[in-house]
């Protein structure tokens, strides 16, 4: 009997309370939760952090971070990650207690239920959740290496190759001996510890352009799809080689992608000469930057997830705000076609290689350009920085080369036979070459080399 007066009461003291299995709108509860909460703060005339939560388009819209809530999905939407005190978003409001738990479900519900406007109106479609989002706090080295698939089975379909391809994409885990190639329809993973060849995974877009692992090294990005048709990124876990996410839809194929480095947005750009940023939670595109003047050839997050950074075929260097495309800035100084570029570790210097063989090295705060040196005769075709910030190039001259920042030569590794298509550093820090007649070489930094991976020899 107390048990049910007590229940009785409970129902009396909460008289606005909405029963579980009515679907929340927007103008009915969310509205007057806003604005008892947050419209102090949040009001035309007064938009904190550029976040106005007065009208259902505005709080879509979001303020300075983007999008402040997304249809499915509450915790990847930043008001709630702020008001349930997720993750690295700005407690909401500020200075005071969570608010409580049947606020926060009000919230939840809403977003979940696929943000109706109002009581008649139609909830909107929620896409598929893929839940990848990782914390800043985990952006450097991972406290136990990633763990690795160690075979693939073998594939019936895999493609018959008369002749080796260039390699066009070559990727080296950052934390684990592990390296993909790229291929046509295919990417080839091979275990560095031994040499051993993992497998094929197959990519269904078309041929594979560019690859990168996570910062975390624990999900592997492809880009890639068919040329003047379709662009496409493939996100695998490297734990079971299972396809995570694909997400893009490019009118062309990608040439350049990365994945920011908390794992929440993909971005892509080819022959378009656009730049394209998708969410990966539910790959919507989320903004577009239209500044390069030719095809787009790199393009990557910097490593703090601030900015992107993107070139082009005719020496436009960009940087943005990585959150929205806004404040794009234009880095001078390159005469020639840009073919790649590369973040050093603390994101405070860009590094670029030129079709006319000079390695570019600037200051992305200053816009400024800080060094540059001829690199490779006849150009320079890739450019990785180490963890260390040494610099690995290489060029059409069949050469590849280590240097420091000032530009001064550490080794240089000639045994390719062709143009050094594609550099990067290994999980120990090893200066990694992969060449146009298709193999991969591994150096030591002093020069010696340590094994060849061939894509002519299938073992
Ligand atoms: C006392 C003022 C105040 C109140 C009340 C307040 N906010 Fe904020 N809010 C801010 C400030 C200031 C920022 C900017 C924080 C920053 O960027 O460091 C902000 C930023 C945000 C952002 C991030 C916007 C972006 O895109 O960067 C969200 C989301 C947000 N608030 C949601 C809420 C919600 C939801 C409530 C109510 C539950 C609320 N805020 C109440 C002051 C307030």
């Amino acid at each position: 009997m107390r048990l049910v007066a007590t229940l009785f009461i409970l129902v009396l003291l909460c008289p606005t309370s909405v029963r579980a299995d009515e679907p929340r709108n927007f103008e009915d509860h969310i509205l007057p939760l806003l604005r008892e909460h947050c419209a102090n703060c949040h009001r035309p005339g007064k938009t904190r952090g550029g976040l106005d939560v007065t009208t259902m388009e505005k709080l879509e819209k979001g303020g300075s971070a983007g999008p402040s809530v997304i249809s499915g999905l509450a915790e990847n939407s930043p008001l709630f990650r702020a008001i349930s005190h997720i993750g690295n978003e700005e407690a909401m409001p500020p200075e005071q207690d969570k608010l409580p738990p049947h606020i926060l479900a009000a919230f939840k519900g809403w977003i979940e239920g696929g943000l109706k406007p109002n009581a008649t109106g139609r909830a909107r479609e929620t896409r598929a959740v893929v839940q990848l989002t990782v914390d800043s706090a985990s952006f450097g080295a991972p406290s136990t290496p990633p763990v690795f698939i160690r075979s693939l089975p073998p594939r019936a379909d895999a493609p018959h190759l008369v002749r080796a391809l260039p390699v066009m994409a070559l990727a080296a885990n950052p934390w684990a001996p592990i390296i993909a190639v790229g291929g046509q329809d295919e990417t080839v993973l091979h275990d560095l510890s031994d040499g051993h060849r993992i497998g094929s995974l197959p990519f269904a877009a078309g041929e594979v352009r560019v690859l990168r692992f996570s910062r975390n090294g624990q999900v592997l990005l492809v880009g890639g799809g068919r040329p003047t048709s379709s662009g496409k990124v493939e996100l695998v876990e490297l734990k079971t080689g299972n396809s995570l996410a694909m997400v893009g839809e490019d009118f062309d194929v990608v040439l350049a992608a990365d994945l920011s480095p908390d794992q929440s947005l993909v971005a892509t750009a080819g022959p378009e000469k656009l730049v394209r940023v998708y969410r990966v939670a539910d790959g919507a595109l989320v903004w577009t930057m239209k500044k390069h003047a030719d095809f787009i050839t790199s393009l990557e997050f910097s490593p703090d997830g601030k900015h992107l950074a993107s070139a082009d075929r005719a020496g436009g260097i960009f940087i943005t705000d990585a959150t929205n495309g806004e404040n794009p800035r234009l880095l001078a100084g390159a005469t020639d076609a840009v073919n790649q570029l590369a973040w050093r570790s603390d994101a405070r210097s860009l590094a670029a290689a030129c079709g006319d063989g000079q390695a570019l090295l600037y200051d992305p705060v200053s816009s400024r350009l800080v060094a540059k040196w001829a690199a490779h005769e006849g150009g320079c075709l890739s450019i990785a920085y180490g963890r260390e910030g040494s610099l690995l190039t290489g060029g059409h001259d069949a050469k590849a080369s280590l240097w420091e920042e000032s530009g001064k030569q550490i080794s240089q590794f000639k045994n390719c036979d062709t143009a050094a298509f594609r550099v990067v550093f290994t999980s120990a820090q090893n200066p990694l070459v992969g060449d146009w007649s298709g193999d991969v070489r591994e150096w030591t930094p002093e020069g010696k080399e340590v094994r060849v991976l061939s894509a002519r020899v299938r073992n």
